[in-house]
Parts: structure tokens; C-alpha cells; sequence
């Protein structure tokens, strides 16, 4: 039977870093309290000239380009993103346009950090018996925080990532898409979220004028407990269902949310530290593009070899999480665009 494979990873960050030193003089933060709490030391953040499609557009030419790929053939662009162009159409229509998908189905999913990895879940069965996919995770989270909160605004970045999918038995060498399993608790949808905006809470002036509750909220110290608990069980099950050991796992690769989180899953997992990959301090928590882009970051340093089984981990607003695991059968070609300099 053929199985979904990755026959590409392309990965944009955006070009302005912001480093924590630079939050320090916007906001009553530092460096330190940004590095000890969390590990992160800078995040990327999208031009002005940028949009959610248009990042998007930059990871998907990336994962095309690298494998020689022509966007006619493609049947299905898919953007998953918690932070999209406009409430309607779906973002991955712009993108679908841009890239001249000229035969493809464009829709967007929704499933905060963990939605690369419910996406891939869904999207999988249609690779697997012959479409060809273009799945993108995409956020301009900096658009969507309360630059007065420091509780939040030092948490996250923007990026985007893109994985072309296919079948395994048409000759394309990559990796594959195995057992996957992703769980919802909707009775947690409020530790973490943007509320605002949509039809329960609408944005009206008053809302605006009472203090930017359309930008995201969190209980950061719930959100973490749920985090640690909620990956550390649906990996080590996926693992189990699986019928492999932890020992048989060569990478864990965690949502980048924030480094105590990837420690204290490490730990609890019990995997060595040094099979489990963190770019947080560069990237920061990129939402739905973390995975991609960590991934997309691997395969440039060429941490990943053929023979080796990847188990990712992701958590997110929901409060959702899910894991899945990734068979490499040969490196898959790879473009990270990811040239910036200070804003
Ligand atoms: O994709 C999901 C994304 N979400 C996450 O990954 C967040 C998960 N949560 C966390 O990572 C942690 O809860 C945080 C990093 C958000 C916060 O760390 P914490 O150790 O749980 O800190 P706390 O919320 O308990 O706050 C401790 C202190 C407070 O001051 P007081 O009340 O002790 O005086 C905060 O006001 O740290 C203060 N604080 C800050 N200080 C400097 C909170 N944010 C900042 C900040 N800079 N940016």
C-alpha cells in the first residue's frame, strides 16, 4: 500500500530579528527573565510589505523549487494558520493564485500549534493514494499580540513552512508520513487563544477602545502544565501503537513553544536531550510554521539521515495536541530561507 510522503521541505523566516533586547526597551522585560523562562533570544518578524499569503507563497516556491516541482501538478494547496490574510477567502487561495496552482483545490485549516500536525493527519490519506500536496503552516503571530502584555509579546514570531506531498510508489525519494494520533479538549479553549473577533465576541469600537482584547490571551503557567502532560502521553502512545521503543526514535521534534516546555517533555519521556531538537532561541514559537520550519532547519544542517524515525510532538489553543511519526527513507531536498538582519 503506498503511504504519504514528504518529497520536499521549503522554510521562510521573515527578515527583521527582534531580539530580546530590543523588547526590553518597548516593554518592562529582559533578556535575562526572556532567556531563563523560556530560551528564546530573538523572533523573526514579517515586513510591512508582508502577508500571511505572502510568506506563505515564499515557504511553498521553497519546497517547489527544491524538488523541481511545477505548481500545475499540484491538486490540493492547503494553509493551515491561526492568523490568516482575511476571515474569508481562505488564505490559500491567494496562495494558490501566486504560485499558479493552476489545477489545485485551495483551503485553509485551524488548529493553533498543533494544527500542522492534525493537518498532516487529515491530509495524509489523500497523498497516499496518489494527490499531490502542497501543506503549508503559516503565522504572523506579531500580528496578533498585545504589545502591552509581556506575558505574551516575548512568546512568539513569524515564519512559515511548506512540505509537498505524495505518494510513496511513484520513484520520489523522502520521508514518510506514519502513524499519527491528535486529540481536543474544546472545555480548555480558554487558557489560550484570540477571542476576539469573531462572531462571540465581536470587534466593536468599545472592545477596541477597552484595551486590545482582540489580540492573544493565555494563561502561560496552565497552558504549560497541560503542555508537558498532554505531549509527553499522546508521544509516548503514538510510540507504543506504533510497536517501537523510545530507544528507536532518532529525533523528537517538539512545537518550538518555548524551551522549559521541550525540557520538561525531554525528561519526562525520558529521551536523551541530545535526540530532541530546539531552535527556539533563534525562531521563538512560530504557531502553526514551527514544525515545518525546525524540520526545514534540520534537513540544512543535515541532522537528519536516511534510516532514522522522527517523532513529533505539538500542543496548542483548543486546547489541542497530537503526535506523529516520520519514517526517512531518503533526505527529501530542502530550501530555508532564512536571511535576516536587526529591525
Ligand atoms: O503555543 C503555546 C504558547 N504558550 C506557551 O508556550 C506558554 C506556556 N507558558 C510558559 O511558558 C510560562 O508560563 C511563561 C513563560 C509564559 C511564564 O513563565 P512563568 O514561570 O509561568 O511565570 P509567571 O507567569 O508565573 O510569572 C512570574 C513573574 C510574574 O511577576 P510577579 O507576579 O512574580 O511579580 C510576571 O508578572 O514574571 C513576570 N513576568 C515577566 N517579567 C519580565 C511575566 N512575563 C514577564 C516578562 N518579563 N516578559
Amino acid at each position: 500500500m503506498p503511504e504519504a510522503t514528504i518529497w520536499s521541505v521549503g522554510g521562510y523566516a521573515p527578515p527583521h530579528i527582534i531580539t530580546n533586547e530590543m523588547l526590553s526597551h518597548r516593554m518592562d522585560t529582559s533578556d535575562e527573565w526572556i532567556r531563563t523562562r523560556t530560551g528564546i533570544h530573538e523572533r523573526r518578524t514579517a515586513g510591512d510589505d508582508e502577508t500571511t499569503a505572502s510568506v506563505s507563497v515564499n515557504a511553498g516556491q521553497a519546497a517547489l523549487q527544491a524538488a523541481h516541482f511545477d505548481a500545475a501538478d499540484l491538486d490540493w494547496v492547503i494553509v493551515c494558520t491561526d492568523t490568516p490574510e482575511m476571515w474569508s477567502p481562505a488564505t490559500a487561495c491567494f496562495v494558490q493564485e501566486s504560485l499558479a496552482a493552476s489545477h489545485a483545490s485551495a483551503i485553509d485549516l485551524t488548529g493553533g500549534c498543533a494544527g500542522f500536525l492534525q493537518t498532516l493527519q487529515i491530509m495524509s490519506p489523500l497523498a497516499a493514494a496518489g494527490k499531490r500536496l502542497l501543506v503549508i503552516g503559516t503565522e504572523l503571530l506579531t500580528h496578533a499580540l498585545n504589545w502591552n502584555d509581556r506575558t505574551t509579546a516575548v512568546l512568539f514570531g513569524d515564519g512559515s513552512s511548506a512540505f509537498l506531498l505524495g505518494p510513496s510508489d511513484e520513484g520520489v525519494p523522502g520521508i514518510r508520513i506514519g502513524l499519527g494520533l491528535s486529540r481536543s479538549d474544546g472545555a480548555q479553549s480558554d487558557i489560550l487563544g484570540k477571542p476576539f473577533g469573531g462572531t462571540r465576541f465581536p470587534i466593536t469600537p468599545d472592545v477596541v477602545l477597552e484595551g486590545r482584547l482582540h489580540t492573544i490571551r493565555m494563561e502561560g503557567p496552565k497552558v504549560f502544565k497541560h503542555a508537558v502532560t498532554l505531549m509527553s502521553d499522546i508521544g509516548r502512545r503514538v510510540v507504543q501503537e506504533a510497536s517501537l521503543g523510545l530507544e528507536q526514535i532518532d529525533w523528537i521534534v517538539p512545537h518550538q513553544a518555548n524551551q522549559r516546555i521541550i525540557d520538561a517533555v525531554t525528561h519526562q519521556v525520558g529521551i536523551p536531550t541530545d535526540r530532541v531538537f530546539s531552535h527556539v532561541a533563534k525562531f521563538a514559537n512560530t504557531g502553526s510554521a514551527s514544525i515545518g520550519l525546525a524540520m526545514a532547519d534540520m534537513l540544512e544542517q543535515h541532522l537528519i539521515k536516511p534510516g532514522q524515525r522522527l517523532l513529533s510532538v505539538a500542543f496548542g489553543a483548543g486546547f489541542s495536541w497530537a503526535s506523529q511519526l516520520f519514517y526517512v527513507d531518503q533526505i527529501p531536498p530542502c530550501e530555508f530561507r532564512h536571511d535576516g538582519q536587526p529591525a
